[in-house]
């Protein structure tokens, strides 16, 4: 596996912070001092995650893609994408990216797929997407749809980040036919509670909550599958929903590559 990879337990970060949140054990005690702090409104937006994943990655398997790009992967937590898109396609090649050297400790569990199937690991960063896309050029075939997958990642690239751009250059690079999957945080809408969460979260963790126009924007050119961008549990649901009654913390969507 190479060096040991440096843990920096001085501050929370994001994958260590979602860990806790999702009742893990891979995070440390500043991450669980941040996490207690996260009032009960957003503490389902993680679950609600995995669950998005893993109908975004059906949908878009069912829809023939066999290929996906995972930026911000987080500790790996059963099932992972890969076991996700394999179920559909035991050959579906997976290739999985995230910026916290504490993934690494765990790529293993990432690299465990179906014989026939691939799964690959980096250690990279958003904010340099040509650095992902040189590195998945090698296990994925660029001439054949691939989903891109950007689960709760892009609340943490800040504007000053070019964070529309980084999407564009991403599906950019990718085939017609392809799919942005995208899930992102949203507080508006929940007055001083968000407010309150927004100072808490960002005096700890550079991230920035987004309008839903403005997450709507992520998708702009591309195709949007019905129901659009909505609040993530209401994203092609097999499960009742209870009737909208107000703002939600997390939205969803996914759209195709014409
Ligand atoms: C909230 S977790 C989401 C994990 C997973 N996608 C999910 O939804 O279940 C966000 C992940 O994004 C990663 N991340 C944050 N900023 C990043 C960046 N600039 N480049 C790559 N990964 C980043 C974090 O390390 C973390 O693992």
């Amino acid at each position: 596996m190479g060096a040991k990879p440096r843990i920096d337990t001085s501050r929370p970060h994001p994958a260590r912070v979602y860990d806790y949140l999702l009742g893990g054990k891979d995070h440390y005690e500043v991450d669980r001092q941040l996490g207690e702090k996260i009032p009960e409104f957003m503490r389902n937006a993680a679950h609600e995650n995995r669950a998005f994943m893993r109908r975004a990655v059906t949908w878009t398997a069912n829809n023939g893609v066999t290929q996906f790009l995972d930026i911000g992967t987080g500790i790996p937590t059963a099932p992972n994408l890969h076991q996700v898109a394999q179920g559909v396609h035991p050959a579906a090649r997976v290739v999985y990216a995230d910026n916290d050297p504490i993934i690494m400790r765990h790529a293993e569990a990432l690299l465990v797929g179906t014989p026939e199937g691939a799964t690959n690991y980096v250690e990279a960063d958003i904010r340099e997407p040509g650095a992902i896309l040189d590195h998945a050029r090698e296990y994925l075939d660029f001439e054949r749809p691939i989903t891109l997958s950007l689960i709760a990642i892009m609340h943490f690239i800040v504007d000053a980040y070019d964070p529309y751009g980084v999407v564009s250059a991403l599906m950019d690079a990718l085939p017609s036919g392809s799919y942005l999957a995208l899930t992102h945080v949203s507080l508006d809408g929940f007055a001083e509670e968000g407010a309150k969460l927004n100072e808490t979260y960002t005096s700890s963790i550079e991230a920035q909550s987004r309008s839903v126009a403005e997450i709507e924007r992520f998708f702009d050119g591309l195709e949007l599958i019905e129901p659009g961008v909505v609040a993530t549990p209401r994203w092609r649901t097999d499960t009742p929903v209870p009737p909208e009654t107000g703002p939600h913390p997390n939205y969803a969507g996914v759209a195709r590559k014409r």
